[in-house]
């Protein structure tokens, strides 16, 4: 008799004994076919794994009883059934409900065109690969897992959501921030570290004035908590000679990348736009400062992101188009188009045009002025990562400012309690105080 084919969709990240039943319930009904989960298979539905592709079918194709292992494109196993036509899939009877459970369905339906059937074994009580996450969460990260992650999501992922933390507090909201919606889970992708936020939150003008020393302090801080990709705002990168110290600052700290906006002198906050004086930099100068930092950093994977600001000052689509073609051409890793305007259109003229460029590189884009345009219209015009600059410190101030003015129109805090968390969430926020 020939052998049966069985079908088990893993991810291999972090095995534990609920899936080697699950094979070994398999291997007894025939020979075992491993369909792996891509990192955008995973991505589509939870946090990026931890391993990569490859290191997970080195471990997959060596658990006991399994034949053969192959790629599994998406969460939806229906490509890759209908390829191999398996008697059995296998799986963990913990999916009937959650993230997966139309995708059980699915398999239930698709199998029953050619009399397949699904077979699952009850794991009440093994360990979820969502728990393991939680708990690798605890104990953290290495700097070169971090600093790795980036360019995994981007090209897992599409579009990478990444929103500002200017200190320890506000690295864990990004961290630890998830909703459900349409039952699947949402969550930030990567933090950005603002210089406007940071400096405001210091009580600083935002122009470039936190030395370095002060900024990697912030930066142990939101490290210590979490372990989520970083994004550093590097403002104009300062003199060249002086930007290759903090590529490699940057890098030791596992950061993923960092953004140099093409502006010399005395930085402004872009969003003054023409009110203030800006002047942007000569292209071959700050194409220049590109390439010598590309030359300066150590790993393959840090990225030096360009942030073009001629919508910023008025230079209008064309000066955009000509900087962004150097800056590739300099060797920056992505682009970031930046504009003030709240309608969208000169973002959307420029992405039309850049997604007519050969030689392309990610685009990031900051829709603080224009930020009715969703995440799902940004990704259609071409945009890979978009950041959300500001929004947190944004929120604290006004509350704070709301509980301030009460004390004092009350001469007590009674009425200000109802805009503050309790003192027992307060006390009990941050894990270890007790
Ligand atoms: C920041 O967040 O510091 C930025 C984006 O650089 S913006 O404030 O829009 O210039
Ligand atoms: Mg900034």
């Amino acid at each position: 008799m020939e052998e049966k084919i069985v079908y088990v969709a893993l991810s291999a990240d972090m095995l534990h004994p609920g899936h080697l039943e699950t094979i070994e319930k398999a291997r007894q009904l025939g020979g075992v076919i491993i369909g792996l989960l891509t990192d955008k298979a995973i991505a589509s539905y939870k946090r990026l794994p931890l391993l990569s592709f490859d290191h997970r079918k080195i471990i997959a194709e060596n658990i006991k009883g399994v034949k053969e292992v192959v790629p599994q494109e998406t969460l939806d196993y229906t490509d890759n059934l209908r390829k191999l036509r398996p008697d059995y899939v296998v799986h963990g009877d913990d999916w009937k409900e959650g993230v997966q459970k139309e995708t059980r369905q699915k398999v239930i339906e698709v199998l029953k065109e050619w009399g397949g059937e699904l077979v699952e074994v009850p794991n009440k009580g093994t360990v979820s690969s969502t728990k393991l996450q939680e708990a690798l969460k605890e104990i953290g990260t290495t700097p070169e897992l971090r600093l790795k992650t980036l360019r995994r999501l981007l090209s897992a992922k599409p579009i990478v959501r990444v929103l500002e933390a200017h200190n320890g507090l506000t690295g864990l909201i990004v961290e630890h921030t998830k909703i459900i919606k349409d039952s699947q889970p949402r969550e930030f992708d990567a933090m950005w570290i603002s210089s406007l936020t940071e400096a405001t939150a210091k009580g600083k003008p935002d122009i470039e004035f936190p030395d370095l020393s002060s900024r990697t302090n912030v930066l142990q801080d939101i490290l210590e908590g979490t372990t989520k990709p970083i994004i550093f705002d590097g403002d104009t990168g300062g003199q060249t000679e002086h930007f290759v110290y903090l590529v490699r600052t940057l890098e030791r700290l596992g950061i993923s990348a960092v953004i140099i906006e093409d502006k010399v002198g005395l930085k402004k906050n872009s969003l003054f736009g023409t009110e203030v004086f800006q002047q942007q930099e000569e292209v071959h100068k700050f194409a220049d400062k590109i390439t010598t930092g590309k030359k300066a950093q150590v790993s393959d994977d840090f990225m030096i992101i360009a942030r073009i600001e001629s919508l910023i000052l008025g230079k209008g689509i064309y000066d955009a188009i000509i900087r962004a073609k150097a800056y590739i051409e300099a060797g920056a890793d992505a682009i970031m188009i930046h504009s003030k305007e709240k309608d969208a259109n000169e973002i959307i003229k420029f992405c039309n045009e850049y997604s007519k460029f050969e030689k392309k590189v990610p685009l990031v884009a900051v829709p603080s002025a224009y930020s009715h345009v969703t995440e799902k219209e940004l990704a259609d015009l071409g945009v890979n990562i978009v950041i959300y600059a500001n929004h947190l410190l944004r929120s604290a101030y006004p509350a704070m400012k709301k509980t301030a003015e009460s004390i004092l129109m009350n001469d007590r805090a009674k009425e200000a309690e109802e805009f503050c968390m309790s003192i027992n969430d307060i006390l009990t926020l941050i894990p270890g105080g007790k």
